[in-house]
């Protein structure tokens, strides 16, 4: 069965709580904007295009909360919705995606006379959530075309079903290449500091039966000297203008790692996640966490009381490390900037 981490049901937003995950397989019912915000935050629901449709489902939420009249004053409610949910978290480009997504249908819904606007914004969002698994499933036919019989794929985080509406991006290459027929291993990272990987990656993994061996993130270097690992595919929370792209953190030295091991270095995203007001990811705005990230495991200590804690959660690897991205238009390579910018014209 389908993994779907969020979705809609009786105007409400139901999402498998990912942080009871892998020990207990639950789910948060959020009838309120302001629970899908501390989802977002608290990393009930995560991975980038996940919080895409987790923020439009919110918005879509609020606007049912909002009296229909006047239309004026509906729009000037359901913007101010849309400013809260779009402080729950920075790095992830789909968020703010989704919310502009949002705030243009609720535009062009009062353009048309549109009478029941709430019932238009619930609708959108649906959309935005069945889209983005159609958009996996593509980016998993062109992601796939990398993946040789054989192969033995590293992956940071989770980019997965749990990433995303369903399937996942760079988990959706890795699914796809299973489907047809490809005999893979996936090493996958622990990722520290919240697990995503052990967690979370193993677990999507095992439930399919994928062949899986689970490291610790300090491990990669080693593997790839000793030519255990053909490929590196991992997701993205941003995609700027040039092709430099912020991801978990660790995944910058990964690509160092796969470049000073000639591995190829693959990157899995829909374009909703590329960020084409931004020339360099130099100016990607990178999130820092609580330190009990990193003090603290499920509430057992492991480190020294006191002690002086950096917690960014993303890192960003520049274009030129990357060798291919993997969008649902198809593969691009360097130059990236020249693809990218077909891509937002739409003309790749
Ligand atoms: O902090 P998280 O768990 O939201 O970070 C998620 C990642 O970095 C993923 O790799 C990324 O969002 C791609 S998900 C398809």
């Amino acid at each position: 069965m389908m993994i779907k981490p969020v979705f809609w049901k009786n105007n409400k937003v139901v999402m498998i709580d990912q942080n009871a995950l892998p020990l207990c397989e639950r789910q948060l019912i959020c009838s309120d904007y302001r629970q899908v915000i501390t989802a977002i935050k608290d990393l009930t629901v995560r991975g980038a295009p996940a919080i895409g449709v987790a923020a439009a489902m919110g918005a879509a939420l609020g606007a049912l909360s909002i009296p229909a009249e006047p239309v004026e004053k509906f729009q000037k409610t359901f913007h101010a919705v849309c400013d809260e949910i779009e402080k729950s978290r920075p790095t992830a480009r789909n968020l703010f995606w989704a919310i502009e997504r949002m705030k243009e249908h609720l535009g062009s819904a009062i353009l048309s006379g549109k009478k029941n606007l709430a019932g238009e914004l619930v609708k959108e969002a649906r959309r935005i959530c069945a889209e983005d698994i159609e958009i996996n499933r593509q980016i998993g036919q062109h992601g796939s075309k990398l993946i040789s019989d054989g192969d033995h794929i590293l992956t940071h985080c989770n980019a997965g079903a749990l990433a995303t509406a369903g399937y996942g991006t760079a988990l959706g290459v890795i699914r796809t290449a299973r489907e047809q027929g490809k005999k893979l291993h996936v090493f996958v990272d622990e990722t520290r500091p919240v697990l995503q990987g052990a967690r979370l990656t193993a677990w999507e993994l095992k439930k399919e039966k994928i062949p899986a061996t689970l490291i610790c993130d300090n491990m990669a270097g080693f593997l790839m000297q000793q030519n255990k690992i053909s490929k590196v595919i991992v997701g993205a929370d941003r995609i700027v203008a040039n092709g430099d792209t912020a991801n978990k953190i660790g995944t910058y030295s990964l690509a160092v790692l796969a470049k000073s091991h000639r591995i190829p270095f693959y990157v899995a995203a829909p374009i909703s996640t590329f960020d084409f007001s931004l020339k360099t990811g130099a100016s990607i705005p990178i999130e820092e966490r609580n330190e009990c990230e990193v003090t603290h495991f499920k509430g057992a200590q492991s480190a020294p009381g006191g002690m002086k804690v950096y917690n960014p959660a993303f890192d960003v690897t520049p274009a030129k490390l990357i060798s291919a991205i993997v969008t649902e238009k198809g593969i691009i390579t360097r130059p990236y900037s020249a693809a990218i910018a077909r891509l937002h014209k739409g003309t790749n």
